[in-house]
């Protein structure tokens, strides 16, 4: 089955229901015509036959005892009444005449009048009315058999062709005509009853998980379409009423889970520093004030998602040099890279004055040069900003272990991490956490990497960051 639009679809279906009507009514006239003009072909021939009846029995009584001199008169008198009366193209009359001898025939008519006779003997014909076909062509007769004699006419049957002839136009300009008519008009109508629908999927194509809130656009109709337009948005409404339940619940479990931590954060601190602790008790709370620090981190994070998903997060615009900014986190880096043979670089550093909050933006970058620097075991780090007419570029590459290509498109996901059994990696919830804060912003980021080769990251902001 071809893919037809449903607009093609109804159209061909309205064409399909018009055209069968059409000729269903033509062939209802057609039928009537054939039958009226029958009835109307039959009077004639027997009003013909009436008048020959008449005429025969008011002069011509005397022809069969008639003797032959009188005879021929009379036969010519009556070829020449007949002759007025049936002289048509299409017509043919006999009159047998019973005598004793044997019967008389006289004919007129305009037709071949052998093609009557042919091995016909008129006396023996059935009588009434009748159809006859000679030589090829159609023929009425009309065949009464009267004490006296035998009276035959016939008529050229040419019914069907009048009626051909008669709907040879409609047929010929008046169905295509029509028919276009009818294709083109059910075209633009199915357009049109279509036109909501393409309408309602293309604002439904928009609606997304961050813009819930949307609705699809008010289809006034109270007709079917109109109800589904209804019940979906419905089934929006409840979408976002639960979406939202989710979101709220999990900033309330992370602003839960702070203070707590807060409290147990502190008092392992408290405990490390009793001098009368074992060494072993030592190691055991250092590492669980690890843990706990490490899952305040991964609370905070679930924090600002949340906040994020919700809409609450209060953003903080500014003014502020990013490079000046990129130095300072590449200072840091410096310290956190110490022990490894890395070198980092900047070989380009434009002077960018931007537009944005500061807080998050050094997140970013931070988030992003803490993946380079725990990932890279030796070789470099370079960072490199870029400002240009209509675009702020900022590249961090490394020389790390990079990403398997598999894990690539994951990788802006929350809590995906390439290395899940590592131990002392991040939650996975970094790169998440970056996304949101470049898109926040308009801008766009994505990751290139090579397994063993390392890792670069590109970020890019539009112009109207630019202060
Ligand atoms: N520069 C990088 N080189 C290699 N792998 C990286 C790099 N940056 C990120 N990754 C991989 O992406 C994963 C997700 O990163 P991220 O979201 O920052 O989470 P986290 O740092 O908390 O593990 C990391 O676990 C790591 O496997
Ligand atoms: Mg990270």
């Amino acid at each position: 089955m071809m893919h037809l639009s449903i607009r093609t679809k109804l159209t061909l279906t309205i064409a399909l229901v018009y055209a069968s009507v059409f000729f269903l009514l033509l062939l209802a006239g057609a039928a009537s015509l054939y039958i009226g003009l029958q009835d109307q072909m039959d009077s004639q021939l027997k009003e013909s036959r009436n008048i020959i009846i008449e005429l025969y029995e008011t002069e011509y009584q005397s022809l069969p005892a008639a003797n032959s001199d009188e005879g021929d008169q009379l036969v010519n008198d009556l070829r020449g009444d007949l002759k007025e009366i049936h002289g048509h193209e299409y017509q043919y009359v006999a009159l047998i005449v019973n005598k004793e001898s044997e019967p008389l025939i006289i004919e007129e008519g305009r037709i071949e009048n052998s093609v009557f006779r042919q091995g016909e003997n008129f006396q023996l014909q059935k009588t009434g009315l009748y159809n006859r076909r000679l030589q090829n062509r159609l023929y009425r007769f009309l065949v009464t058999a009267l004490p006296w004699g035998t009276i035959v006419i016939a008529e050229e049957y040419h019914l069907l062709f009048e009626i051909a002839e008669e709907f040879r136009e409609i047929l010929l300009v008046g169905l295509p005509l029509t028919l276009a008519l009818v294709l083109f008009g059910g075209y633009f109508l199915a357009g049109r009853a279509m036109r909501p629908v393409a309408r309602t999927a293309e604002a439904a194509e928009k609606i997304t998980m961050t813009n819930l809130s949307e609705r699809l656009p008010g289809y006034r109709g109270k007709d079917e379409f109109g109800q589904l337009v209804t019940t979906l948005n419905y089934m929006i409404d409840r979408l976002e009423g639960g979406i939202k339940k989710v979101q709220q619940f999990s900033q309330d479990a992370a602003h839960e889970l702070r203070t707590p931590l807060t409290i147990m954060r502190g008092e392992l601190e408290l405990a490390y520093q009793n001098q009368d602790n074992s060494d072993e008790t030592q190691a055991v709370l250092q590492r669980s004030l690890d843990h706990a620090i490490s899952m305040s981190k991964i609370v905070e994070d679930l924090m600002l998602l949340a906040s994020s998903d919700t809409g609450d997060y209060p953003i903080q615009k500014s003014t502020f040099r990013i490079d000046s900014l990129l130095k300072d986190i590449i200072d840091d880096l410096n310290v956190l890279v110490n022990e490894k043979p890395i070198e980092i670089k900047l070989p380009h550093c434009d002077e960018v004055t931007f537009k944005g909050d500061r807080q998050l933006i050094q997140r970013l970058l931070f988030n992003l040069a803490d993946n380079a620097a725990k990932h890279t075991e030796h070789g470099f780090i370079e960072f490199q900003l870029h400002k240009s007419e209509r675009l702020i570029d900022i590249t961090i590459e490394d020389s790390g272990e990079g990403i398997p290509e598999s894990d690539l498109p994951h990788i802006f996901d929350r809590f995906y991490r390439v290395d899940k059994a590592r131990a002392g990696g991040g939650s996975g919830l970094g790169l998440s956490i970056c996304k949101w804060i470049v898109e926040l912003h308009h801008g766009t980021i994505t990751m290139q990497s090579q397994p063993e080769e390392g890792t670069t990251v590109h970020i890019t902001f539009p112009v109207h960051n630019l202060s």
